[in-house]
């Protein structure tokens, strides 16, 4: 069964870090993606581990075995690659069966594993066509279906749904998360898309200009990120810049720089530290005192508004209102701002400033 893990992994090209000194284990069943910016070296990272890339420095083991000058072809692993690649001269069935056929297994059986997995993903009905007749989001399918026909348990995807319309991919992350663990696979998926990461794992393990940020579960690390960048990169946050002014044990004082005093219930930095707190907006609402703001614009999403307002101290705060309370705002107008204590995360302010240490580079 398969456990991954990548100890100090270094991936070079020429004077580019494209990966740098990444650690990481992956247990064997456990559904894992690699979420984080175009260009932070997901790509690169994923074909390490798939063996079409060896590393400058590190080792890749799987199942505690040296993968050092082992071939893609010998390391029984699935792979959906993020240009998907399908053989184009093959119907999709014949992709489907590609794994099989290398194992050398019987006519008959070859056919059978393919139909399964093409039934799987949904594309049976299109399994005589060849790739350049299919969609983006079918050849996704097909490559998908090709991967687990493989019969590996250790399955690499590298943005598997990005070429899918909206509404399947949404089907789609389930249908995956499903199939991986009906079938008891190990898991690396690639994404940037912080929803689908969200959706589909076990862990999600957040990178940025090639290393690794931190690691948790969705809900770890929506709810109490360690590191600013990822409150900020996962679903959406107001950052607030201020200062510790009182510690106290489940109730500590943030002066923002307007002088406007905020309460949070957890403070790790010492008073007198310069900080950042993070709140997301759904936790912010109007109150009767509280954080005195400006209403910029509103934006509609359906089954709320979102508010977005600036501070007296020019940050930005956004809060969402039920739809049927959307008319009782309006650009211009100046609200009070409060917020639940404990969804407050407060960080020590980064040396290379806010906006800085939340870039996507
Ligand atoms: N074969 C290569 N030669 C040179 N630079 C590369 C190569 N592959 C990737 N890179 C660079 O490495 C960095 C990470 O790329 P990649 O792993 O594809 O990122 P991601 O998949 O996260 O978008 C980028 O700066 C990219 O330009
Ligand atoms: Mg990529």
């Amino acid at each position: 069964m398969p456990e991954v893990s990548l100890s100090h992994i270094t991936m070079r090209f020429g004077k580019v870090v494209a990966v740098d000194e990444v650690d990481l284990t992956i247990a064997d069943g456990e559904y894992v993606t690699i979420l984080g910016p175009s260009g932070c070296g997901k790509t690169t990272l994923i074909r390490v581990v798939a063996g079409i890339l060896e590393p400058t420095q590190g080792e890749v083991r799987i199942n505690g075995k040296s993968m050092r000058g082992v071939p893609i072809e010998e390391r029984d692993l699935g792979y959906v690659f993020q240009n998907i690649a399908l053989f184009p001269h093959m119907t999709v069935k014949a992709n489907a069966a590609y794994g099989p056929t290398v194992k050398d297994l019987p006519m008959e059986e070859r056919e059978q594993v393919a139909k399964k997995y093409l039934e799987m993903v949904k594309l049976l009905d299109k399994m005589s066509m060849f790739p350049s007749e299919l969609c983006g989001g079918e050849q996704q399918k097909a490559s998908l279906a090709r991967a687990l026909a493989t019969g590996a348990k250790l399955l690499l995807l590298d943005e598997p749904l990005s070429a899918l319309d909206a509404r399947v991919r949404v089907d789609l992350r389930y249908e995956l998360r499903r199939i991986a663990k009906s079938l008891g696979l190990t898991v690396v998926h690639v994404t940037h898309d912080q929803e689908e990461a969200m959706s589909v794992s076990d862990r999600i393990v957040v990178m940025r200009a090639g290393g690794i940020v931190e690691s948790g579960t969705p809900e770890q690390l929506y709810t109490r990120p360690r590191d600013v960048f990822t409150a900020n990169f996962i679903g959406e946050t107001n950052l607030l810049e201020g200062w510790v002014k009182q510690r106290l044990p489940g109730k500590s004082t943030i002066e923002l720089r307007d002088n406007s005093l905020i309460e949070v219930e957890n403070c790790d930095p010492q008073v007198g530290e310069a900080v950042v707190v993070s709140v997301r907006p759904e936790f912010v609402f109007p109150f009767t005192d509280g954080l005195l703001s400006r209403i910029e614009y509103l934006t509609y999403m359906g089954t709320y508004w979102r508010v977005s307002s600036r501070s007296q101290s020019n940050d930005m705060v956004e809060f969402d209102v039920p739809s049927i309370e959307g008319k009782l705002y309006h650009p211009g107008q100046e609200v009070y701002l409060m917020f639940n204590r404990n969804a407050a995360v407060v960080y020590p302010r980064p040396k290379e400033g806010v906006t800085e240490a939340v870039k996507l580079e």
